[in-house]
């Protein structure tokens, strides 16, 4: 089962691909992790994404379209995989279909602005494991630490507000035309992510059925 999961920044598509790691038995690929796993290692690829995502900008389609194609053909997507976070042009769901890649569901994520706004704000992410908190809605056993491994939590330089609403208006523009792509293509399914979350769990589950 090849998925996406669509949806402007912060509404929840990586805390869902994540907690259904294990019912859906595929990998998440969030292009956005891969991206700041090449920022922290500081190789060719971080070096020129990283002035790109701090001002909450789209990196280059050839870079990411390259990044994806590599990660797809390793082992652990042969029986399917979660795109989280890519395509999120139209010339990079027309790299899929390019590359044979066909996609059997693409989830479309939905929040109001406020929420979303929120939900970005108050993001914390572990320096070493990438698990994601809130410090309201999902916050940690202890302040500033990760549960799961004891990492330090800290901010998203693009969670800053002037990033903020740059990767809003980002979205709308470059990013909301492929729900329009894949409606036409008849596996576009809308998820209201203002429920609780294991409601929102399993109308992904549902839909994926
Ligand atoms: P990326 O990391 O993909 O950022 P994004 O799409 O902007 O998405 P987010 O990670 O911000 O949000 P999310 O929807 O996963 O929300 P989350 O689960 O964390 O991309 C970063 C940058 O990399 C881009 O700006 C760009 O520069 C570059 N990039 C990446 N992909 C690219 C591509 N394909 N092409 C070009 N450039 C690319 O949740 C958010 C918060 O809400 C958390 O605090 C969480 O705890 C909380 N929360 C989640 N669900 C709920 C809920 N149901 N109720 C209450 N709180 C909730």
């Amino acid at each position: 089962m090849n998925l996406i999961f669509l949806g402007p920044p912060g509404v929840g598509k990586g805390t869902v691909a994540k907690l259904l790691l294990k019912d859906l038995a595929i990998p998440q690929i969030s292009t956005g992790d891969l991206l700041r796993e090449a920022v922290k290692e500081n190789s060719p690829l971080g070096k020129e994404a990283k002035s790109y995502m701090d001002s909450g900008k789209l990196v280059p389609d050839n870079l990411v379209i390259d990044l994806i194609k590599k990660r797809i053909s390793n082992e652990d997507c042969k029986k399917g995989f979660i795109l989280d976070g890519f395509p999120r042009t139209i010339p990079q769901a027309e790299s899929l279909e390019i590359n044979n890649i066909k996609i059997d569901k693409v989830l479309n994520f939905i929040a109001s602005k406020k929420t979303i706004i929120e939900r970005l704000s108050g993001r914390r992410i572990c320096k070493n494991c990438n698990a994601i908190y809130h410090i309201k809605n999902i916050p940690p056993k202890k302040e500033g630490v990760c549960d799961k491994c004891g990492g330090k939590l800290i901010q998203r330089d693009d969670d800053k507000p002037e990033a903020i609403e740059r990767r809003l208006e980002v979205y709308k523009k470059q990013t909301e035309p492929l729900i329009e792509y894949y409606k036409k293509k008849g596996i576009l399914v809308d998820i209201d992510t203002e429920r609780p979350l294991p409601n929102i769990l399993n109308d992904v589950l549902n839909a994926v059925k």
